[in-house]
């Protein structure tokens, strides 16, 4: 596997660990006439300083498209480009520790790092060297193309820091294993942690051609992350269902199977668990899901960008969290042929419930997956 190059902030849930990239934009030093503005510190906590000049707020809404696939079709200067991100290096540098005492969200270092992946994706496309040139020849008014208006960026910054928007929710993408996914509000923005669940399913197809060429199913895919990571390693064996309870998520994933060429190989379904899977009980050979297994009483305490914004549908798993998981786990054996495999992510604590509670029927090859924990077989209670 590829490592991403662009790993995702976002904390595993709840919100415990981070995990970040070291990768860095490098900013041209700011040209002579936009330096005044990096001297502007707003220490405002929660509340973002004017921008120099004052943008006309535009209400955006979420793009389908992620600004690196938009096309470059706005000019600006230079000097219009570099003011801005001094504005918006400001105010992300007036948060400081403030959002991760709160709620165990980004600081401003981190913050810092998204703005320079914001210029990468607004900048993609257009020859990052004129940059260099108009700074080295100290020419402001260089016109340069970008993939969204500058008062747009204004916005977006806005929205990230006041509204705490999670960034990939602004740029549109995550990246994910070798992938970069769309995303947009609606859908859950993949974890890194989730990207086991694709190396299990590695190492099980490698061993076994019998699950390398069956069927396999993604139940609540959300941006179609595992079925496309399940696709590609298949290559040219097997097919994937992927499936998802709400529509958005659907159409996201469907974009996503498109965007790498893999409707022939992956089905995306409408439907709740078991439902879109009709037809097929028996024959499935692999079976994964990340489902919804948040305790409901935590949601309100997460992190501000996944309470907030990411779909409660992704991430309520009832009382005790355990609601999806433990129907997912009941009605696997009817799902999967003798010698199917499951994987499915769960909390520590909860893997040792799945244990008592399978009623798996499948024969070996079971797995609850816990992010916290090695991979566990699941006690097979009744075998057939
Ligand atoms: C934790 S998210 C996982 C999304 C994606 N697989 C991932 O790992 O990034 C859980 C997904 O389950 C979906 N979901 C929730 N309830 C569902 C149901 N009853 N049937 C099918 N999908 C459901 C949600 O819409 C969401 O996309």
């Amino acid at each position: 596997m590829k490592p991403s190059l662009r790993p995702s902030f976002t904390r595993p849930w709840p919100c415990i660990a981070s995990n970040f990239s070291t990768f860095f934009f490098q900013l041209p030093t700011p040209l002579t006439h936009a330096r005044n503005i990096t001297q502007i510190r707003h220490r405002h906590i929660h509340s973002s300083p004017s921008p120099p000049p004052p943008p006309q707020l535009a209400s955006s809404p979420p793009p389908l498209l992620p600004l690196f696939l938009r096309p470059p079709e706005y000019t600006t200067t230079v000097s219009d480009l570099l003011e801005w991100h001094s504005w918006a290096k400001s105010l992300a540098a007036s948060i400081g520790s403030s959002f991760e005492d709160s709620d165990n969200g980004p600081d401003s270092t981190l913050l810092c790092r998204e703005l320079n992946w914001l210029m990468e994706d607004v900048l993609d496309g257009s020859d990052p060297s004129l940059m260099h040139k108009a700074v080295a020849r100290d020419d402001p008014d260089t016109i340069i193309s970008l993939k969204a208006d500058v008062q747009e960026l204004y916005s977006l910054w806005k929205q990230r820091i006041d509204e705490r928007r999670p960034f990939q929710y602004i740029v549109g993408c995550q990246h994910w294993r070798d992938l970069i996914l769309c995303v947009r509000e609606g859908v859950l923005i993949p974890r890194p942690e989730t990207e086991i669940i694709v190396e299990l399913v590695g190492d099980v197809i490698s061993k076994d051609e019998g699950l390398r060429e069956g069927l396999w199913a993604d139940l609540g895919t959300g941006s179609g992350a595992i079925a496309i990571g399940i696709a590609k390693i298949l290559g040219n064996y097997g097919r994937v269902i992927a499936t998802d309870l709400n529509p958005v998520a659907v159409q996201v994933a469907s974009f996503n199977v498109e965007r790498y060429s893999l409707q022939d190989k992956i089905e995306v379904r409408e439907g709740s668990w078991w439902e879109p899977l009709k037809g097929v009980e028996g024959k499935v050979a692999g079976l994964v899901s990340n489902p919804p297994y948040i305790p409901s009483d935590d949601i309100s305490g997460l992190q501000a960008e996944v309470g907030r914004h990411e779909p409660r549908l992704a991430l309520d798993g009832g009382a005790e969290g355990m609601d999806d998981l433990l129907h997912l786990c009941n009605g696997a054996a009817s799902m999967l042929k003798p010698g199917g495999f499951f994987a499915f992510e769960v909390f520590r604590r909860q893997a040792a419930t799945v244990d008592l509670c399978s009623v798996a029927e499948v024969q070996q090859n079971a797995y609850a997956y816990s992010h916290l924990f090695e991979p566990k077989p699941i006690r097979v209670l009744h075998p057939s």
